[in-house]
């Protein structure tokens, strides 16, 4: 799994990882897959999975295609069909190396056009066309503009969970990974950063560089409250409380660490507390525990409506049909690269 800001081909079990058109599926698939996954999905369920999991595989084959999946994805996609996996950050990265000639987003709609940006004359699917995000459709490119407009010359840091048409509004793009640096890159007093107003208000207490927000929210992460991780602390002891910066600044002040789902992972990875929670969305934890065996991990369960679209059935038959395509207006395609471009140029 990738660290923030880091460009890597290592998968969710650590192990390196070759990817492209036929690097990564073992000849008998889904058999050989259950092992790695045994301690997320019962022997009785398994079944039901691997007639999609041996059609996907060879499909992946003869479509030369690669499956990029984002890290809330179920242990079946995220630890048995997908050739690269990580946070929106290592995605976008990867998506750039990809030699493959087709890409399936298991993901959200923006991390699928983020991908064609960066991969314009290769076919990228989307296995589930309403598969959306609460942030993405919280702003459009008209509000950029006002906010441009009201302050003028502050440059638009835009996180990446936004549409093409406000990426190409923007001046930079940002992830949960790399936001505190894209902002500090700029060198500048002031941004406006969008449409997250929890990550923004979060980002700003971590630098000097004033931040005016939007009022977007993720419907997953603003559901968790303060409250909550203090009833954790005291009925789990001991417990480590890991929070996405998607969440309420007043549940990241309350927690030990915050930082991005690879951030996350990487906190674990040193770490390996005992005991603990995620506060992101609930199949983070059931990828990370696939890894860790012997961590408790405490799950209280916000289930993103949107990942949850995208299932090992609709991967399968975006490779069997080739749906569902995305396409970017070419005029809107240039601006919206040249943030995410600028974004990665980050160090
Ligand atoms: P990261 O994986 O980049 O932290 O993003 C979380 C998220 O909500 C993506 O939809
Ligand atoms: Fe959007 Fe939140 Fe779902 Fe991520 S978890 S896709 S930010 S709604």
């Amino acid at each position: 799994m990738s660290l923030p800001g880091e460009v890597s081909r290592s998968d969710a079990r650590g192990e390196e990882r070759r990817y492209g058109p036929h690097a990564l599926a073992p000849k008998s698939d889904a058999g050989a897959l259950y092992a790695r996954v045994s301690h997320a999905i019962p022997a009785i369920e398994w079944p039901f999975y691997a007639a999609d999991i041996d059609a996907t595989m060879t499909l992946k084959r003869s479509r030369n295609a690669v499956v990029l999946a984002h890290n809330y994805q179920t242990p079946e996609i995220f630890h048995c069909v997908s050739d690269i996996v990580g946070d929106s950050l290592a995605l976008a990265r990867e998506a750039m190396n990809v030699d493959a000639d087709v890409i399936v987003l298991a993901g959200v709609h923006f991390m699928a056009e983020t991908a064609k940006l960066l991969n314009p004359e290769k076919t990228v699917l989307i296995p589930a066309l309403g598969a959306g995000c609460s942030l993405a459709d919280s702003i459009t490119p008209e509000d950029v503009r006002r906010l441009r407009r009201a302050h003028p010359g502050v440059p638009v840091v835009t996180y990446v969970n936004t549409s093409a048409a406000v990426k190409a509004e923007s001046d930079i793009c940002c992830t949960s990974g790399n936001a505190k640096a894209v902002v500090e890159s700029l060198g500048v007093p002031r941004v406006i950063m969008l449409p997250d107003e929890f990550l923004a208000h979060n980002i700003a207490a971590q630098t000097k560089v004033e931040i005016i927000s939007w009022s977007g929210h993720c419907e997953v992460h603003e559901r968790f409250t303060a409250a909550e991780v203090r009833e954790l602390r005291e009925d789990y002891p001991g417990v480590v409380v890991l929070a996405h910066p998607e969440c309420p600044p007043e549940v990241v002040a309350e927690a030990d660490f915050s930082g991005s789902t690879a951030a996350m992972q990487g906190y674990v990875a040193r770490h390996r507390p005992a005991r603990l929670v995620l506060l992101t969305e609930c199949s983070m934890s059931d990828n990370v525990a696939v890894q860790y065996p012997e961590l408790e991990f405490v799950r209280p369960c916000n289930l993103c409506p949107h990942m949850k679209k995208i299932t090992l059935g609709n991967i399968r038959r975006a490779l069997e049909t080739m749906q569902h395509e995305v396409h970017i207006d070419p005029e809107l395609a240039a601006p919206a690269r040249r943030a995410v471009e600028r974004m990665l140029a980050v160090k």
